[in-house]
């Protein structure tokens, strides 16, 4: 017998599932980030998500296709900028069922294979034919290698499509005889080829999205694995970009330390100074000295450096040089009395060599 509370509470159960259903899936919770996430963390949580939930290395799990998906679709529908209105304002619902189904996004990112980042899930292939490498120089700004980034890269390559006709391939040499007439034979070297579907090459437009992890180093390399030549009876060569640091007006690198010169005025360096260094993501390195400050003084500020690539809690080193702007002109002798009296330092030469320090 069904009282009217259980109906009511069976009513209002088959409500929220319903709810639940037309709102779609949670895409920030599947990525694990916070409503205000900008699109760089977006990026970086999927990029994260996207190498420990790859089907192909969940092998046991029967939901990690659907899991995978699901990933797909979060990533495709936050990073880009008018979807994710849409979603925060609709739900899934909003954005349509057409083109969310999360397919191929992992490519733009990782290449046309998984095989780079896991190292043992490479099969090798039988060593066929393959495509040139390709080594494209990325620049990056040290403010990219200090905050990370994502950055776009357009490729234009020409990939193999079938076209009408046969090719021949596989050619080879081998020994042929044919009879010449009755009792005559004549044996001599061919070229043999068998018949190829016809392919051609058309030029593709595609977009590849290199992450520019905190700390990477000059030099380094960031490969996509079969997006380089194509070649037409194997497999396609890779791309690797190889990171190139532009120059910076204000900090130099050298391995995790940054190091900057500062010039100040001569009064600072006599009665000391406070001053503001905007670092490489615009936080402030806030220095202060009351000491005396002589020529080449050097200052170490720990943890202002650049974020240590492997562990990027790690930072290296600030070093600040100081160098001095004296005053242009002469003092009048009243002034120079006054200098004398207050620095009340002997007048000394000292001559030493030259080349000291050089
Ligand atoms: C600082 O000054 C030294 C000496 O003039 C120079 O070699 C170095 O490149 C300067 N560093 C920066 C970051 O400009």
């Amino acid at each position: 017998m069904a009282t009217k509370e259980s109906v009511a509470v069976l009513a209002i159960m088959f409500f929220v599932l319903f709810v639940q259903i037309m709102a779609g899936r949670d895409f920030y919770k599947i990525l694990g980030v916070s409503k205000k996430a900008t699109t760089n963390e977006i990026k970086k949580a999927y990029r994260k998500l996207a190498k420990e939930m790859h089907p192909d290395k969940n092998r046991d799990d029967p939901e990690a296709e659907e899991r995978f998906q699901d990933l797909g679709a979060a990533y495709e529908a936050l990073s880009d900028a008018d979807k994710r209105k849409v979603y925060d304002k609709h739900g899934e619902e909003g954005l349509g069922k057409s083109n969310m189904d999360g397919g191929d996004v992992f490519s733009s990112f990782f290449g046309g294979d998984f095989s780079f980042f896991g190292g043992g899930m490479h099969q090798e292939d039988n060593e066929g034919p393959k495509g040139g490498d390709v080594i494209m120089d990325l620049e990056v700004t040290l403010e990219e290698l200090y905050s990370g980034n994502f950055i776009e890269v357009l490729r234009y390559k020409s990939v193999s499509k079938p076209a009408k006709g046969t090719r021949k391939c596989n050619c080879r040499t081998e020994m042929v005889t044919t009879q010449l007439g009755p009792g005559r034979f004549q044996m001599q070297q061919q070229q043999v080829c068998d018949d190829c579907p016809n392919v051609k090459f058309v030029p593709e437009e595609k977009t590849l999205e290199v992450e520019i992890e905190p700390g990477m180093r000059d030099g380094q390399e960031y490969p996509f694995v079969a997006e380089g030549e194509p070649h037409i009876d194997g497999d396609p060569g890779d791309l690797r970009f190889k990171i190139k640091q532009q120059k910076h007006a204000r900090f130099e690198r050298r391995g995790d330390d940054l190091y900057t010169n500062v010039t100040i005025s001569l009064v600072d360096a006599m009665i000391g100074f406070e001053m503001d260094i905007p670092h490489l993501d615009g936080h402030i390195v806030h220095i202060v000295r009351d000491k005396i400050t002589w020529p080449g003084a050097k200052m170490r500020k720990p943890h202002e450096g650049m974020p240590n690539y492997e562990n990027n809690n790690v930072k290296g080193n600030l070093f600040i040089t100081f160098d001095l702007e004296f005053p242009k002109g002469v003092l009048t002798d009243e002034q120079k009395e006054a200098l004398r009296k207050l620095l009340n330092q002997d007048s000394k030469q000292r001559i030493y060599n030259g080349l000291q320090g050089y």
